[in-house]
């Protein structure tokens, strides 16, 4: 029976780029939204960007913008970031929309219809200067546990201890700067008790949630009375006025959910769909992924929401751990916090989406990053199992195509096709580790049936060609449902699959039936094996300079600004000037490409810099390749770069020239720069450029 399913992911928040650490959520989503739709289902998933609350206003306001600007940019990122990790959303929305307001606003009015908003009065800091509230991100001071300086109100970066921001000691207002005085503000709190037996019956009886989830909340939260939820900030905040309290916002949180429904909203609008078939209908399941630090706002706070709101409850709340990489928290600073954009700079997304799905059970447990499991799972596993299977059968039936009939194979086909359940259980269980597990006993036994039958070896004898069709059309069509049970996983691997047989993966019970007669494309790459190499340079910590150097006073009045530079391909630079450099440095002698050849150019990362005392033009550089012993080489800079700002910055080094031998020790190499003396201009490559590469 056809089901309808709404499927969400967490509203990433718009101030920061969607990491390797979201797309474990999203692709465990994702897989799941697909593999509902190739059962068959209805499947509606959406997702939003959660742009409200403090932490979006204070950076929009360092970078001199509006937070309107800010979101509008982060939302293009972020879908351009899900986009290319193959995200399948029906929508993307953003909680900062007009269906937003409405759909809270509806909210707001059930629960002040039923009495469960009350308003107290709370000690809150205010600026006396700016005559203003403060929310806990706009008070500075020390943190009140390890005394580091310079920490927001709600919680300290250097000791990580959360503490209210009334105990900051030596205390002041951003705006200001004037020490803040506590002052009585009215504040809105939504009450949770009345709700309490709604609330213990739906969390421990209506098996929307995990046990380990179910049995948390009864320990810490359903033992007691459930306390007032505090949903009201004062201005100045980035949100939504709260329509019967002016002056007052309704904190992000309150918000964020029910973005599900208005993206929903929004996208129903679009399709000619009624809202209320989605989110009022018994019949329709909500499925909600989410990460575990946001549990009790999903399981308490929302369930709240959507019972007094009139909407259907969530059918499943699929709660995940978080990623580690190499056993450890990501870390800025080891490298290991990888966005999307650095991720996609090294690696194929589809990558990532094997080896989160190979390793995710339905459980919460933490899921651990480790670089040699991810070079073995993609190379033995999708590039060795499976893609061989078809790269080592297709060619041989690229002019017949398929045998017409499906030949005898030891029942292999009907053993793949008799897991169908088994393996789509898993799925449906998000146990996808499981379903992996089951698909690549399939890819074994197809391959075993290969290195028997050695197409390449029937392939020889032209009185084989029918055992060599025979044995083809089994592989293909083993290789085929395979590609059916992965496309939830593999989307693009299984659509390239079905453009190679004529047959899209697009539905589960193609497994079932095989495909005969039919023609073969020219066989084209799969997919690709990962080296190891680019999985390290993936976790090198960036160089944290910026890209384009500081000037010196002389070269800067005779160059174009950074801004300029940055915008060269609008405007042109001027190429006055460039006369008197040819004619002050003429021309050398042609060379042939061999000739350029032999010059080794690569990117190298300054990763020290210092001036040499006793020479008045030299700057002792230590570069980095990416890997390898570091290059120490003496470059004629000195006049023009200050050595502290050159850390951190990509050059172009000759790596091949023979070590020198001059006064002041052995010079490996040399940077590329234009220009001499006090007029000289490193070379940077693009952003996006890695130690180690070579200019070609
Ligand atoms: O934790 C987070 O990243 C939140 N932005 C998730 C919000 S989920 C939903 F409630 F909007
Ligand atoms: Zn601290």
């Amino acid at each position: 029976m056809s089901r309808q399913i709404l499927v969400t992911s967490a509203l990433p928040y718009a101030n920061g780029p969607i990491h390797l650490g979201h797309l474990v959520e999203y692709i465990q989503t994702d897989v799941f939204a697909r593999f509902q739709r190739l059962r068959g289902h209805r499947v509606a998933y959406l997702c939003a960007d959660d742009t409200h609350g403090t932490a979006i206003m204070i950076r929009a306001q360092k970078e001199g913008r509006t937070p309107e600007q800010l979101i509008a940019d982060m939302a293009v990122q972020h879908q351009r970031d899900f986009a290319a990790f193959g995200m399948s959303f029906d929508h993307y929305g953003s909680t900062n929309s007009p269906a937003n307001l409405a759909i809270a606003t509806g909210i707001w009015q059930r629960l002040r219809e039923r009495q469960l908003v009350v308003e107290r009065s709370v000690e809150r800091l205010y600026d006396p200067v700016q005559k203003t509230f403060l929310a806990d991100r706009f008070v500075v001071g020390e943190c009140p546990r390890c005394g580091a300086a310079e920490q927001y109100g709600d919680s300290c970066e250097k000791c990580g201890s959360t503490y209210p921001a009334t105990e900051l000691k030596n205390p002041r207002s951003v705006h200001s700067g004037a020490k803040p005085e506590l002052r009585p503000s009215s504040q809105l709190f939504v009450r949770l008790e009345p709700l309490q037996s709604f609330l213990a019956e739906w969390t421990q009886k209506s098996g929307a949630l995990q046990g380990e989830v179910a049995n948390y909340l009864a320990g810490h939260f359903l033992d007691k009375p459930l306390q007032d939820w505090d949903v009201s900030r004062p201005a100045p905040y980035f949100g939504f006025e709260i329509p019967d309290a002016k002056g007052q916002f309704w904190y992000v949180w309150f918000d964020a959910p029910i973005g599900y429904i208005a993206a929903t909203k929004e996208w129903c609008e679009r399709t000619g769909q009624s809202l209320d078939a989605w989110w009022k209908n018994p019949q329709c399941e909500v499925v909600h992924f989410l990460g575990k630090d946001i549990t009790y706002f999903h399981t308490l706070f929302w369930p709240a929401l959507l019972h007094v709101g009139g909407y259907q409850l969530p059918k499943r709340v699929q709660i995940h751990g978080f990623l580690r990489v190499g056993g450890e928290k990501m870390s800025k600073s080891k490298g290991t916090f990888v966005t999307a954009e650095r991720y996609l700079q090294h690696l194929d997304a589809e990558w990532l989406r094997y080896y989160y799905a190979s390793k995710l059970s339905s459980k919460i447990d933490d899921l651990d990053f480790q670089e040699d499991e991810f070079v073995g799972k993609v190379n033995s596993d999708l590039v060795g199992r499976v893609v061989n299977l078809a790269s080592r059968s297709a060619r041989f039936v690229e002019a017949t195509g398929l045998s017409a009939n499906y030949p005898a194979d030891g029942g292999l086909f009907a053993r793949a096709a008799a897991q169908s359940e088994a393996i789509a259980a898993a799925y449906e269980a998000c146990d996808y580790r499981e379903a992996m597990r089951l698909v690549m006993l399939l890819a074994d036994a197809a391959n075993e049936y290969v290195e028997q039958k050695q197409p390449w070896t029937l392939k020889k004898d032209p009185a084989k060609a029918q055992d060599l069709q025979d044995v083809c059309t089994v592989v293909l069509n083993l290789f085929h449902q395979i590609a059916v049970y992965l496309q939830p996983v593999l989307p693009k691997l299984a659509a390239k699959a079905g453009a190679l047989l004529g047959s899209a993966c697009d539905r589960w019970e193609l497994v079932q039936r095989p495909l005969v007669g039919s023609k073969v494309a020219k066989f084209e790459h799969l997919m690709t094996r990962v080296e190891a190499d680019k999985v390290k340079a993936m976790f090198t910590p960036e160089p944290s300079a910026p890209a384009v150097p500081t000037l010196p006073p002389k070269a800067a009045a005779a160059t174009p600004s950074a801004a300029a530079v940055a915008s060269a391909a609008a405007t042109p630079a001027t190429t006055a000037g460039a006369n008197d450099a040819l004619q002050k440095e003429p021309l050398a002698a042609e060379i042939t490409i061999d000739d350029f050849q032999k010059v080794d150019l690569r990117v190298a990362l300054v990763v020290a810099a210092e001036a040499v005392p006793e020479a008045k033009k030299l700057l002792r550089l230590t570069l980095s390749l990416g890997s390898g012993p570091t290059r120490n080489v003496f470059a004629g800079i000195k006049s023009a770069y200050e050595p502290a700002k050159l850390v951190g910055r990509l050059v172009v080094m000759v790596a091949n020239l023979a070590p020198r031998q001059m006064k002041f020790g052995l010079s490996e190499g040399m940077v590329i720069a234009a220009g001499t003396d006090g007029e000289v201009f490193l070379l940077s490559p693009d952003l996006g450029a890695k130690p180690g590469q070579r200019l070609h």
